[in-house]
Order: structure tokens, then sequence, then C-alpha cells
């Protein structure tokens, strides 16, 4: 082999050798650089004949472009292994899950917070809204509830700082004081612009009170079926002419729409509350599904009290109406099948999404 080739050889073995772009630059010095082989090389032609120098440096460039060629494709091979692994490291796995991003949803209490406000809704009763923290006048005594009324005890509560001995403020019991809230402010709305504006009970003529009012209450009460902090959601209807059928058909439309099921028997069963005379417990019958045949308990109603219309700045005499006081946790186990209400209530996140 020709002293030429055993140089391009070794260059080739050279560049081979190198494994970073650096080496190569390393190894091309050796031969392509200033002091490299084949520039020596190219030195050493001053010292040849004429005739012999153009002969000797055709070769010499000969094997100086097969360096070249060698040095450019060990490049070339060099860049592409780079690539090869920045695209590896960077590759996606298509077949991994995305990352969701977690969606909220509503508490099913509240989707059925929801449910009853579009159907009272849509039979033209108004959403009210009132405070958690009550006196001891709305939530008892202007219900026809004098302190030292035996009904009292049934309504065990917190009591808050605030307000004064004889009239303390406390979580509210029930929904209830919202009926002489509401109606306090509709009276007052409304007799403003009529004849008999001043003092004294209304008699004059208004829109009817007709009012949901849907929240949060407190009782010290804890299990299965019972829980310190629960829903209820007051219902009102106030005019010159409302009477016990208006609740019957009213609250039996609701509770057939609410659970989808056309042929739902209630029953009115004679009860007691402070507030309303005569009083009835509403209960519910299923004819299908696992709770087929069973009565089941979801409201108390009643019409309401003349001492009550009374305490709502009205006439009793001339206005009249019914009320009912339901609970939204307990329609909503009886909807979905849930048998212990604190489920609602403990927050994981594994029972409630379920609901959505
Ligand atoms: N407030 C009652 C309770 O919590 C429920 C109730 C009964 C409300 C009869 C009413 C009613 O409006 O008329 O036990």
């Amino acid at each position: 082999m020709n002293e030429l080739n055993v140089v391009v050889d070794s260059a080739k073995v050279a560049f081979e050798k190198a494994l970073t772009p650096a080496d190569l630059e390393n190894a091309k010095a050796l031969f392509l650089g200033k002091s490299g082989r084949i520039t020596e090389l190219m030195k050493g032609l001053a010292a040849l004949p004429v005739d012999e120098k153009k002969s000797r440096g055709a070769a010499i460039n000969l094997a100086k472009q097969a360096i070249e060629t060698a040095l450019n494709n060990r490049r070339q091979a060099l860049a592409d292994a780079e690539l090869q692994i920045q695209l590896q490291a960077e590759a996606l796995d298509v077949t991994l899950p995305g990352r969701q991003r977690g969606q909220g949803g509503l508490h099913p209490v509240s989707i059925t917070l929801e449910r009853i406000e579009a159907i009272f809704g849509s039979m033209g009763f108004e959403v009210a809204q009132g405070p958690e923290i009550e006196t001891d006048w709305f939530n008892f005594t202007a219900l026809n509830t004098p302190e030292d009324h035996p009904a009292r005890s049934m309504h065990d509560t917190f009591y808050v700082e605030g307000g004064s001995a004889a009239a303390p403020n406390l979580l509210r019991t029930h929904t209830s004081p919202m009926q002489i809230r509401h109606a306090v402010q509709h009276v007052k709305r409304h007799r403003a612009d009529a004849e008999q504006a001043g003092e004294g009970l209304f008699s004059g003529s208004m829109p009817e009170i007709r009012v949901i009012a849907p929240g949060r209450t407190y009782r010290v009460d804890s299990d299965a079926t019972h829980s310190p902090m629960f829903h209820q959601c007051e219902g009102l209807w106030v005019g010159e002419n409302i009477s016990f059928k208006d609740l019957k058909f009213v609250f039996t439309d609701f509770c057939r729409t609410f659970f989808e099921s056309d042929d739902l028997v209630l029953r009115f069963r004679p009860s007691f509350f402070p507030f309303t005379e005569p009083s009835a417990e509403i209960d519910i019958q299923f004819q299908s599904g696992p709770l087929s045949g069973r009565w089941l308990e979801v409201a108390g109603s009643g019409q309401v009290h003349p001492n009550v219309i009374r305490n709502m700045g009205l006439d009793p005499e001339k206005y009249i109406g019914f009320a009912f006081g339901m609970g939204p946790d307990r329609l909503t186990m009886l909807r979905y099948g849930v048998n212990d209400l604190r489920l609602f209530f403990d927050g994981d996140i594994r029972f409630l999404s379920q609901f959505q």
C-alpha cells in the first residue's frame, strides 16, 4: 500500500474513533491542520523536481479530498446521532393518559336546592334568602312560640354572642323565621303605595305573598338521619283566599315533579306546629321502585296561624294562607337512595363525585 493510502486510512480510523464533534476537530487537525500530515506532505513538494511535483501534488490532493470526504461523513454521522439522542429525550408517549384538570361540580344537596327552586319558580314562587344567625323573636316568638312553650325544647340550638338576655341571638333552628322576615318586607313595600299607609295591621290590597326560602339550619342533633347543620326549605303562600286545597295541589305537584313520578301519593297527617292551625305532616308513598309502598315523611305544613299573620303586619280577618317546611337533605337521600345523611357533609370526594 502506498504511503498516501496509509495516511488516508489512518485519518479514517481516527475520525471513526472520535465520538464527539470536539474529538473530531482534534483528529482533523492531525491531518489537515497547520502541521498536519497532509500539510507536511505538501511542504515536501518544494524539494521535488518539477515533473515529479505535478504528479505527486495531484496524488496528495486526491488523498486530501478523500480525508475531507471522510471528515464530512463523520461530522454528519455525529450530528445525526446527536439529533437522535435529542429526539428520543423529547419523545412524547402518546399512549400515556392525559393530565386532566379536576373538574368541580355541585354538591348533591345543592343540586336538590336548585331543583326545588326551579320547580317552585315555575309555579310563581319567589326565592328569598335570610340570615343563619337569628334573633329569638324571628325564630320563635313571632312564630307563635313564646318563651316557655314546650315546642321550643324540640329546637335545642346553639346560642351565639350578641342580642340581650331577654332576646338572645341563636343559629336558626328552621327556615320558618323567613316567613315573618319576607312577609314584613313584602307588606312594607306594598302598604307604602296603599291608602292605609301607617300603623296597625294591613287590610288593604296587595299582591299575594308566594315565596320559598331555602337555606342552612342548625340543631343539637347528630345521627344517621340528623346532622347539627342541615338544610330546610320554607314555603309560604298568603293571599285573600288561599286554602288547604291549594297547599295540597302545590305540594303534590312539587313532589311528583321532583321525583319524576306521576303516580306518587301524598298523605296529610294531622300534627301540631305552633305557627300553623290546622297543621299536617306530609308523607309520600312511591308506587314503584325500592321504596315502593312505604310512607316517608317529607315536610311539615299547615294553614298559617292568625297570630303569625298578625306578626307579619297583616290583618288575619283578611289574609290567610299556608306554609310548609321540608328537608332538602332528606329529599336528596330519597332521590338517590343514600341511607346516611352524614355522608353528604364528610366532604369525601369519592362519594360526592358520583352525583355529577
Ligand atoms: N319549621 C318546622 C320544623 O322545622 C317545619 C314546618 C312545619 C314549617 C310546618 C312550616 C310549617 O312552615 O307550616 O320542624
